[in-house]
């Protein structure tokens, strides 16, 4: 268990082990750039700092394992200078990303295909999952991830190594999350009630939790909010 004190007046932040994983659908980065005027890509690094900050407070709670939604499979849909904006900030942040988690106790781990990435973004992404193996805490950045392509790539994987019929435990095994235990609380911000191909085996008895605050607006506080709702919430896995 894990007790975090606030501020004099404010209710401390228990973490016990009902509450290992938290995962946030990092959305509406390009409206709340969009509400000011600006060109998306503005929304996008407003976000990567609130990405960076989240998942550092997360860690300071007591949380072990961190999550979050980068890029989709869906999402090479956008215009070209967006995706390029994305991609270059996800690069800044790989290049400081092993200091900054050496110095936490995290291990970096990146969910999905990374074969559409060049050969030097590949080799950056292997070097930061290797070098912060040793670390303790969870951080998973799905990055070009698809949860029914990872379903899919699962099963034919553990098929093919099985060479019959496959159990749950089976696939599980070869899931882009095999080293963590599967979220137990959903963040959404941005105002869409839909988990958008998100961790869709994984997210079967996860506490749903959606807010209408934009990625960039995010702050400790609001993790709080969605924590205590998340206490406030009553997980039967089917029983009574
Ligand atoms: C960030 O929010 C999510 C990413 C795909 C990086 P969006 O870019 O989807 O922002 P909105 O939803 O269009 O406002
Ligand atoms: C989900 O957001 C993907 C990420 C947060 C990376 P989207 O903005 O792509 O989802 P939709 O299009 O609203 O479903
Ligand atoms: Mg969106």
């Amino acid at each position: 268990m894990s007790i975090f004190k606030k501020k004099p007046n404010e209710e401390a932040i228990v973490i016990d082990d009902r509450l290992q994983h938290i995962a946030f659908i990092m959305d509406g980065n390009g409206r709340w750039a969009r509400r000011r005027g600006m060109p998306r890509e503005y929304g996008h690094r407003a976000g990567s700092k609130v990405f960076r900050d989240l998942s550092i407070y997360c860690g300071d709670i007591g949380i072990k394992v961190v999550t979050v939604y980068a890029f989709s499979t869906e999402n090479w849909k956008r215009p070209q200078k967006e995706v390029d904006a994305i991609m270059t900030l996800l690069e800044e942040f790989l290049f400081e990303a092993l200091e900054t988690m050496k110095a936490r106790d995290a291990q970096i781990h990146f969910l999905g295909d990374p074969s559409p990435f060049s050969e030097k973004f590949r080799a950056l992404m292997e070097k930061t999952e290797r070098e912060s193996a040793e670390n303790h805490r969870v951080l998973n950045i799905a990055l070009n991830y698809g949860g029914r392509a990872e379903i899919i790539r699962a099963a034919n994987t553990a098929f093919t190594e099985k060479g019959g019929e496959i159990s749950e435990d089976d696939l599980e095994r070869h899931l882009y999350t095999s080293h963590c235990p599967p979220p137990d609380l959903i963040v959404r911000t941005g105002g869409e009630y839909r988990l958008s191909n998100f961790l869709m085996w994984q997210s079967a008895y996860s506490e749903l939790y959606f807010t209408d605050k934009y990625w960039p607006d995010m702050r400790h506080a609001d993790v709080d909010a969605a924590v205590r709702e998340f206490y406030s919430r009553q997980r039967r896995f089917g029983g009574v």
